[in-house]
């Protein structure tokens, strides 16, 4: 089977890559009490959870992590609001088979509290952006983003949650390209077999 997808929480994202048809093996979380694994079990996905606390080191989870993706071969390994920041020797170990969504449009807002920074700095665009995970956190080449117009009266709740609709467009589409082949990679960039469009622009 072609994907694996590791939550930490609600689970959202991975419930729109299910319900997009993409073949997926397995949903793995760090957090046994995670919103997205009762839904992942409802839909009959198998799942799994490896607390991160039950280790006592980084390097000891990553590789309890590794083995659990490993036993499925997947193709593809989607970050779907996990909360852990990757070493680089496992970042390596699926270097140019592993994406990440993030809810801003990189490189602006890396990091957390991306829709809150967007407000303060008056930003007139938010949005959300697929990527290749790399060492470098946010940072690696973006496969897809779509823009969201910020509107005057937004507050954090309304702006995370239009972007959110985005990130749930965003998402099947780019895991739906690479298990199609159809993703080519370069050093900084990726781009798309076909020329599909790697910016949505939602309405305002
Ligand atoms: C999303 O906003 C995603 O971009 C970020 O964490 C959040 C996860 O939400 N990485 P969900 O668990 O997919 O609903």
């Amino acid at each position: 089977m072609a994907l694996v997808i590791l939550i930490s929480g609600r689970g959202s994202n991975m419930q729109a890559l299910l319900e997009a048809g993409l073949p997926v093996s397995a949903v793995i979380s760090n957090r046994a009490d995670a919103a997205g694994l009762r839904i992942a079990a409802a839909r009959g996905v198998p799942t799994a959870v490896i607390e991160h606390r039950a280790f006592a080191s980084r390097e000891a989870f990553e590789a309890a992590l590794g083995r659990e993706i490993d036993r499925h071969a997947p193709k593809l390994v989607a970050l779907a609001g996990f909360m852990r920041v990757l070493s680089p020797a496992f970042v390596e170990r699926y270097r140019g088979r592993m994406l990440n969504i993030h809810p801003s449009l990189l490189p602006a807002f890396p990091g957390l509290d991306t829709h809150a920074r967007a407000l303060a700095a008056r930003a007139q665009q938010h949005g959300c952006t697929v990527h290749f995970v790399t060492a470098e956190v946010d940072g690696g080449p973006i496969v897809i983003q779509a823009a969201v117009p910020v509107r005057a009266d937004d507050t954090e709740a309304t702006l995370a949650a239009r972007v959110l609709e985005q990130e749930h467009v965003i998402y099947p589409r780019a895991a739906r390209w690479f298990l199609d082949g159809k993703l080519v990679i370069r050093e900084r960039s990726v781009n798309v077999e076909g020329g599909d469009a790697q910016l949505v622009i939602a309405p305002r």
